[in-house]
């Protein structure tokens, strides 16, 4: 399949994007999940966060984050001095990928394929087109490859601010910076999971100080 490129409207704001992202059929992910979940907060964000793509929850839901990830993310938002409403909220790809679990039992979430998030990436670069946020913080692996290239790697630059990749094409006024840190879910399944949440909420903060 194509990708989404086709499917993103070529004018309209969050709202008409959030609307067509119901129909793309740009990858076979849209085949057996519940519905797209777009992104969501504020429109003038100066702080613009990616994640993978929605979980279990936020398929049902219709709204990124709001499972288990979600309720270790809004900790360290409050612990970092950010807002949900005051940034904007997204993932890389729009649809959730799983294997079908044992009934009764959440689905299991599988990893979009670099053709599945190539597919996708066209919803993302519109977000950033509309939003404009000064900084993009990168939510785990897939979302730093994705803008970061493939050869990024989370545990060697987590934290750091970076310069946008020129190479994400957003016009004339892109973001300043980037940084990249772990993924929420990953904190969760740490051997040691205070000391990675600790982590991660640091990252956050120098996020937020980024902007302050
Ligand atoms: N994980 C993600 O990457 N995004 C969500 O929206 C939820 C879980
Ligand atoms: Fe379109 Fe992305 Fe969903 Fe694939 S995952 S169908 S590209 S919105």
């Amino acid at each position: 399949e194509a990708g989404a490129e086709a499917f993103v409207p070529a004018t309209g704001g969050l709202s008409a994007m959030a609307s067509a992202v119901q129909t793309c059929r740009g990858c076979a992910l849209h085949e057996n999940a519940t519905q797209a979940v777009f992104g969501e907060g504020s429109a003038r964000a100066r702080v613009l966060l990616v994640g993978e793509q929605p979980g279990d929850s936020e398929d049902v839901e219709g709204h990124p984050f709001v499972g288990p990830a979600g309720r270790t993310l809004d900790r360290a938002f409050r612990e970092a001095g950010l807002r949900r409403d005051e940034v904007y909220l997204t993932n890389v790809v729009k649809h959730f990928k799983f294997v079908p679990a044992e009934r009764g039992k959440r689905r299991i979430h599988k990893k979009p394929s670099a053709a599945e998030v190539r597919a996708c990436t066209p919803w993302l670069t519109a977000e950033l087109r509309l939003v404009r946020p000064e900084l993009v913080v990168c939510l785990g692996a897939t979302a730093a490859k994705a803008l970061l290239g493939e050869s990024f790697r989370v545990t060697r630059h987590r934290g750091v601010l970076l310069d946008f990749p020129e190479s994400f094409d957003l016009g004339e006024r892109g973001p300043d910076s980037v940084l990249a840190t772990v993924h929420p879910s990953s904190v969760l399944r740490a051997s040691d999971r205070e000391a990675a949440y600790l982590d991660f909420r640091n990252d956050l903060r120098t996020a937020a100080e980024a902007v302050g």
